[in-house]
């Protein structure tokens, strides 16, 4: 591990991931094994702060996605694969940065005002959830981590993190490295309905889906609105089908949708049933890892034990430094 910057990120636990998760951020993870030391966890206490009233759903879906993760190619043997609420020590660091984080930082992130009329099923004004970037950045420095891979929307609560490293060092002596970005580039993926792919709409394809489920999903799937009839000449540039294909097709088979679909020579039945066809292939070796995963739950249950034993061991050091600065 020597020499290798760290790196840390997290997903929290509110449902199976999707075909959206796996470009948004898994496979840039995945990809990122081998250059970086690297602690990925599953953010239980952050799913709590929004779906407190729901705890049994968490619980479920922290398996879930760990096994997702393990059957896309996240590695025990090179990355720290860990589960936030089993390391206690986050919880005494947020304690403590919670006294020294102002309200007015909280109160002016960008990300709770948006979550708070977005989710407004919700009733999302506790302390807890005004608190999440403080126990995120918890999460972040407890590791001393160099880089945390995330999206855009995520910006605002490392920049927190960032304010709140450097206010504790200023206050007690410098013992936390401010964490810088590191962006992941977000394709935009769409769900079957051409809005954003995510859990919450209702359009989204999950890597654990069965084959049927896959096929019927895809032919749900919303084409190139301007194109009602069989016999009308679609326009590729615009249907995500299309944008499908050019991820899961041949080149061949992307060149004549392209061209068949503007002369109307092909449907957009048969165009979705050969998509179909190649996604269902390509995760093909995911659905076989889960069901292996699924097979040995006490391997998974051993993954993450080991996981939270490595993690742990990083965490009460830094806890032993944090305590010797503030001198309680
Ligand atoms: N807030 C992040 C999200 O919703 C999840 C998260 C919790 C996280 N703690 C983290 C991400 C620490 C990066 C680092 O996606
Ligand atoms: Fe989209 Fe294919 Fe239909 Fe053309 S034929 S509009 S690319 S689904």
């Amino acid at each position: 591990m020597a020499g290798k910057k760290r790196i840390l990120s997290g997903m929290r636990p509110t449902g199976p991931l999707h075909l959206g998760n796996l470009f948004g951020a898994l496979d840039n993870w995945i990809k990122m094994q081998d250059e970086y030391d690297c602690f990925f966890f599953i953010a239980d206490w952050h799913a709590l702060t929004s779906d407190y009233e729901d705890p049994d759903n968490i619980k479920r879906y922290i398996d879930h996605v760990m096994i997702d993760w393990l059957s896309t190619g996240l590695s025990p043997e090179k990355s720290t694969l860990f589960v936030q609420s089993h390391i206690k020590e986050h919880a005494e660091l947020f304690l403590i940065l919670s006294m020294i984080t102002p309200v007015p930082w909280l109160e002016r992130n960008p990300t709770y005002k948006e979550q708070i009329v977005q989710l407004s099923n919700k009733d999302l004004s506790t302390f807890g959830f005004l608190g999440y970037p403080v126990l995120q950045a918890a999460d972040i420095i407890i590791y001393k981590a160099d880089g945390v891979p995330v999206g855009v929307d995520q910006i605002p609560h490392v920049e927190i993190t960032r304010e709140i490293a450097r206010r504790f060092n200023h206050l007690y002596g410098e013992v936390f490295p401010e964490p810088e970005v590191i962006l992941t580039k977000t394709p935009k993926i769409l769900g079957i309905d051409r809005r954003k792919m995510s859990k919450s709409y209702n359009n989204a394809i999950f890597l654990s889906d069965s084959p049927d489920e896959i096929a019927s999903k895809v032919s749900q799937m919303i084409t190139d609105p301007q194109r009602a009839r069989r016999s009308d000449p679609g326009n590729p540039d615009v249907c995500n089908v299309f944008e499908f294909h050019k991820t899961y097709s041949n080149k061949e088979t992307v060149d004549a949708i392209n061209r068949d679909c503007r002369i109307a020579q092909i449907g957009c039945v048969d165009c979705k049933k050969i998509m179909a066809q190649n996604l269902i292939k390509a995760l093909e070796p995911v659905r076989e890892k889960r069901k292996f995963y699924e097979q040995h739950p006490d391997l998974v249950n051993q993954i993450i034990e080991d996981g939270c034993h490595k993690a742990r061991m990083v965490a009460k050091k830094t806890l032993e430094e944090v305590r010797a600065a503030i001198n309680i």
